[in-house]
């Protein structure tokens, strides 16, 4: 959702503040809108709509004058998408302009206090009232001001701030919300996220809560609420800037299907040392181990159905009882919860507000919390008691795949680990099991190959109205991904049944001619998912069946796809690859803005 970018140096800071805002489109946002300070006033450009159209109005910010700037993308909560609730917001008199991404609760009542005073409102956000905050506090010092404009707020927020009364700096300053310091040469730049300022610098600092920054272009100062300096150290982002960038590709999301085996690689070989896999992030003892009697696995959307996946996966390997929660569920249920629970939390942006929610909710009630994210000092990673990276790099594709697949890989080591811990894996098998995961992006590259038949498959069927996808076992749980997936991207109706289920009504929704895709990787489970297939091909579905090897049965009932073999544990890493794919090629045929589809975001950061 909502993005930040500020600039401030010897260039004209217009430019590189669209260009910034480009790299931030993928978060997802209904407007934009920069504000530059021309050292006697500030201008704002904003507009309702697809950047671009800011884009027109400023020459791709080259019409903008001025060497210190702030940018936004807004996605709407407070008030419409429109020109006028666009960000920046500037207070009553235009000598402070703010962008702020998060949520002000109590907005209201101040906006009623400072309405009472006089102060004429033009917008309906809530971010508005920190603009006219700031003003009305304003006496002389711009950082006594912030502090005491802080204490008013309740909420969330990343704030970037300029003001005619000190144009020659930018303040910065977060809650909750992510907000990071870029250092360059003679510039320095604020942004929510890294691949803004990617194309600038990769020597960064992050705020932390309560912060402010003060910048100026060849310094930058961070004091606490009490105005005691803090020194920070600088650190090195290791993504690569080549990794926000399409590189060739016509989307972000088929670049990032291609970049699975490295991303899976990257993630799992420094984690198998000698054989074994080692988790030197976690920090429970054996004994620790021991004692939990149940795991909870805590997501939303894609990530949740990683969880799906993990609860299969664990229960059988280890023996331990476990529930895959939606985050957003998991808040409101009054959960049984303890010191006895361990708690998995999986999110690729780690902003994502009901997991990070109910991530503390697990913890105030007691539970060990390991999280799996990809964004590295993201508030769930620094949060959670330990957390496991994926090294997916810059997911920019707002329908997730490599996340996807690099959790699932963590998973896998967080069973091995704790299988060797607790002795539930013989040791043949755990010797088996870790060579056949450290083979798994060599498989991944020849599933890949795939491609051209997915293509073929999604050309036949990228006009139907509703396609289902059914399954047992884990291949339900892989079910649910792929008709996410479609659902995201190519605004097909889709849904994901077990296939067990199917008899007891959803049956009925078949059609002449309704596409179904059948998960059948399991050997064990085939002879009830052929008899699955039989019930939806009599009653005239089209099935696609994604299996193992070249089985002969399932080549009789519909078009198929197959996969190597690997192990059970493993098998969903190759199958999601032709739902990614299937999902994708559709949405290509249908003329779809496969990278950023309509009304979704890739960091849901509002509950
Ligand atoms: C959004 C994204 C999904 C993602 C979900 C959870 O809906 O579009 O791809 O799975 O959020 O995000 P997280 O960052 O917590 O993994």
């Amino acid at each position: 959702m909502c993005g930040i970018v500020g600039y401030i140096g010897v260039e004209q800071a217009g430019p590189f503040l669209l260009d910034s805002l480009e790299k931030l489109e993928y978060r997802g946002y209904d407007s934009s809108g920069v504000c530059l300070n021309t050292g006697s006033e500030l201008v704002v450009k904003k507009a309702k709509g697809k950047l671009e159209v800011l884009k027109q109005m400023t020459d791709s910010g080259k019409s903008l004058n001025g060497t210190v700037g702030i940018g936004h993308t807004r996605w709407a909560t407070h008030g419409e998408p429109s020109d006028v609730n666009a960000h920046p917001h500037l207070s009553e008199s235009g000598r402070f302009a703010v962008v702020h991404n998060g949520i002000i609760e109590n907005y209201q009542e101040l906006k009623d206090y400072l309405t009472s005073k006089g102060i004429v409102f033009r917008s309906e956000t809530d971010t508005e009232v920190i603009a006219q905050l700031i003003e009305y506090y304003y006496k002389g010092d711009m950082i006594d001001t912030i502090i005491r404009v802080l204490g008013k707020l309740d909420g969330s927020y990343a704030l970037g701030v300029i003001t005619i009364e000190s144009p020659d700096e930018i303040i910065a300053v977060r809650k909750e919300s992510p907000l990071i310091i870029g250092l360059g040469n003679n510039e320095n730049y604020i942004a929510s996220d890294v691949t803004a300022i990617l194309s600038k610098t990769k020597k960064i600092c992050r705020l932390e809560n309560n912060e402010i920054a003060i910048l100026k272009k060849d310094s930058v100062r961070i004091v606490n609420l009490d105005r005691e300096e803090i020194h920070k150290e600088a650190e090195i982002v290791s993504w690569d800037i080549s990794s926000a960038q399409k590189g060739g590709y016509e989307h972000f999301m088929f670049k990032e299907i291609m970049e699975q085996p490295k991303a899976i690689s990257e993630t799992i070989t420094p984690r198998i040392k000698n054989g074994r896999v080692v988790l030197d992030e976690i920090s429970l003892s054996d004994d620790d181990i021991k004692k939990f009697n149940k795991i909870n696995v805590l997501a939303c959307g894609s990530a949740y159905h990683v969880g799906v996946v993990a609860k299969y996966i664990f229960e059988k390997m280890l023996r331990i009882p476990v529930e895959a929660d939606l985050a957003s569920e998991f808040r409101y249920r009054d959960p049984i919860v303890n010191d006895k629970t361990l708690t998995i939390v999986i999110s690729q942006s780690g902003e994502t507000a009901d997991t990070k929610e109910a991530m503390k909710e697990a913890r105030r009630r007691g539970s060990h919390i390991i999280s799996i994210v990809n964004v590295v000092g993201s508030a769930i990673a620094v949060e959670s008691n330990d957390v496991i990276y994926t090294w997916a790099g810059p997911e920019i594709a707002v329908a997730t795949t490599k996340a996807y697949s690099t959790q699932l890989s963590v998973i896998y080591l967080i069973a091995l680990y704790f299988g060797e811990k607790l002795g539930r894996i013989p040791a043949a098998e755990y010797k088996a099991l870790v060579n056949e995961l450290e083979q798994l992006p060599r498989k991944i590259t020849q599933v890949l190959e795939c491609k051209e038949r997915v293509q073929y498959l999604a050309s036949k069927y990228f006009n139907s109205k509703d396609i289902f996808f059914i399954g047992r076992n884990i291949d339900y749980a892989l079910s649910l991904e792929g008709s996410l997936k479609l659902k995201e991207i190519s605004y097909i109706h889709s849904e994901a049944y077990a296939a067990g289920e199917l008899k007891h009504g959803t049956i009925s929704l078949i059609e002449d001619g309704t596409p179904v895709i059948a998960l059948a990787t399991h050997e064990e489970l085939i002879p009830k998912m052929v008899s699955n297939i039989e019930e939806v091909n009599t009653r005239g579905a089209q099935v696609i069946c994604i299996a193992c090897d070249d089985h002969p049965e399932l080549k009789k009932l519909g078009e198929t796809i197959f996969i190597p073999k690997v192990c059970d544990m493993l098998l969903p890493s190759l199958a999601v690859i032709p739902l990614q794919l299937f999902a994708y090629y559709i949405a290509s045929l249908k003329g779809c803005d496969i990278d950023k589809p309509r009304n979704l975001a890739k960091s849901v950061t509002v509950e």
